[in-house]
């Protein structure tokens, strides 16, 4: 059974965060969530996982000096949590340096498009799904990977297409991949409790069973 903290950001709907709460409680994973950092206290994800009796405490960077300082104080969270792996959902900032080296190859984020295309800084949320569609790709799709200290750069778990369909607005095309999202979260973090993903490079290698 692995502890997963859950960290998100002060618009997320927690849609991602649910699908992985659902998934331990269906034994989809071997973990549990056991808490949620964000940096919002009211965040709509902070609520979510309140309301399902989960921790969920706010550390707010600007409450800190410097990023370091800000990143020791998640740590601690982490530490007085005991968590073994680190869930970025909706986590739209740089995580401090210090927690990527804490944690290294300890912490997964889910980008909603097919890594290396539509990343890096600006490109979350809709801005992803309309330059998809501007390029004119015909399948998008999702990525979680390993965080390393830039975004969306670390090394490459799982990634689900889907078809780019006539017609499509960044909304739609959106809500296409999103369930997808939530079903290859949840399958990258069974992966890491079953120990069978190992990092050599940038690629990610997965033992069988
Ligand atoms: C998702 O699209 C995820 O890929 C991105 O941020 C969004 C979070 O959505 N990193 P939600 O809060 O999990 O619903």
């Amino acid at each position: 059974m692995i502890q997963i903290a859950v960290m998100v950001s002060g618009h997320g709907r927690g849609s991602n965060l649910q699908a992985i709460i659902d998934a331990c409680k269906e034994n989809r994973i071997n973990g549990g969530v056991i808490v949620v950092i964000g940096v919002k206290d009211d965040a709509p994800a902070m609520e979510r996982a309140r309301s399902q009796g989960i921790s969920a405490i706010e550390v707010r960077p600007k409450a800190f000096d410097s990023d370091e300082a800000y990143g020791q104080a998640v740590l601690d969270v982490l530490a007085e949590h005991k968590a073994d792996l680190v869930c970025l959902a909706g986590y739209m900032r740089i995580l401090p340096s210090n927690i990527v080296s804490a944690y290294r190859w300890r912490i997964m984020n889910i980008h909603p498009a097919l890594i290396p295309l539509f990343c890096g800084k600006g490109m979350f949320g809709e801005h992803v799904h309309q330059a998809a569609l501007d390029y004119g790709v015909k399948v998008s799709g999702c990525t979680v990977h390993f965080v390393d200290e830039e975004y969306d750069t670390g090394p490459i778990i799982i990634q689900k297409t889907v078809p780019v369909e006539e017609g499509d607005t960044a909304e739609t095309l959106a809500a296409r991949v999103l369930i997808q999202e939530h079903k290859a979260y949840p399958e990258a973090i069974q992966l890491f409790s079953q120990g069978r993903l190992s990092v050599e490079g940038r690629v990610v290698h997965i033992h069988p069973k």
